[in-house]
């Protein structure tokens, strides 16, 4: 079990959202949280409303995750948990899709998971334990159209994070990992291009991302994500899910992969 209460805790997108429904859970919970974000004002105000200590940080550029820290270790001497959280939620269908958008969405919501697994995870080791909060989506179980860069990005997610829980169990290493997969919650993802670099052009707009889902899905609010996670974290289970009402859904896929299976006799090799 990962104890929150007393730990130092860093939560990426911690500004807006879901990170900082989590950061303010985990603060209610005891723990000291970092909350790092691209946006330095929406930052700055969240950190002075929730309690935390705010670090201006973007997730796609790996020198600025490594300085974010570097300032979390100067300030608390080390790091408990990380969440890898940040990201941006815009939509497009892939056939009108530039390389500057494929660049935007996988710079930030995969890379910038890859970059904060690479800085953190010999720091949470060297603590001699801790645990890494990754956030996918359920677009990493059930994909569906205009979403398809998102996809790939959650998709990635969630390889990285599963793999590493196995690699991590096989070396008996004290780090833990959870790979969190939110459904439809109520945050400034429909937005998501007040935060796209300049110069960087293409056909993801703003859309409404898990609108989808919002005929057969209930909306949460962050901090019932917030809720869900640091109980996952305590717990350190490998995944957390927001909307089980969800699971037909992903059964329906799976079942159609099941029948792909079932369609292909073994090959004989050589024959
Ligand atoms: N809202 C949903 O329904 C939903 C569902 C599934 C997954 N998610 C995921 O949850 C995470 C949080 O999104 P949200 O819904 O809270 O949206 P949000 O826009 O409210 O919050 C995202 C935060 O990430 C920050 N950010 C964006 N680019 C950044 C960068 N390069 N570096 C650092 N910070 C950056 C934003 O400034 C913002 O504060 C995302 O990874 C998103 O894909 C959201």
């Amino acid at each position: 079990m990962t104890r929150v209460a007393g730990a130092v805790a860093v939560v990426t997108g911690g500004a807006s959202g879901i990170g900082r429904g989590i950061a303010e859970e985990l603060i209610a919970s005891g723990a000291s949280v970092v909350v790092a974000d691209v946006e330095r004002s929406a930052v700055e105000a969240t950190a002075a409303e929730i309690g935390a200590v705010p670090v201006v940080a973007d997730v796609s550029r790996l020198e600025s995750v490594q300085a974010l820290a570097d300032a979390v270790v100067e300030r608390f001497g080390g790091v408990d948990i990380v969440v890898n959280n940040a990201g941006i939620g815009p939509s497009g269908l892939i056939a009108d899709l530039t390389m500057d958008d494929w660049h935007w969405i996988i710079d930030v919501n995969l890379y910038g998971v890859i970059h904060g697994v690479h800085v953190f995870l010999p720091l949470l080791e060297a603590r001699g334990g801790g645990h890494i909060v990754n956030t996918s989506s359920m677009a990493a179980l059930t994909p569906f159209q205009t979403i398809g860069s998102y996809a790939v990005t959650k998709f990635g997610v969630a390889a990285l994070t599963e793999v590493l829980q196995a690699e991590l169990a096989t070396a008996g290493s004290p780090v833990k990992a959870t790979l969190l997969l939110p459904g439809s919650i109520r945050t400034n993802i429909n937005q998501s291009s007040r935060n796209r670099p300049e110069g960087n052009t293409g056909a993801l707009s703003d859309a409404k991302i898990g609108l989808e889902f919002s005929n057969s899905s209930r909306w949460l609010e962050p901090r019932d994500v917030g809720r869900i996670t640091v109980r996952a974290i305590e717990h350190d289970d490998a995944f957390a899910v927001t909307h089980p009402d969800r699971w037909p859904a992903v059964a329906e896929r799976f079942a159609r992969i099941e029948a792909a299976f079932a369609q292909y006799p073994p090959i004989e090799t050589g024959a």
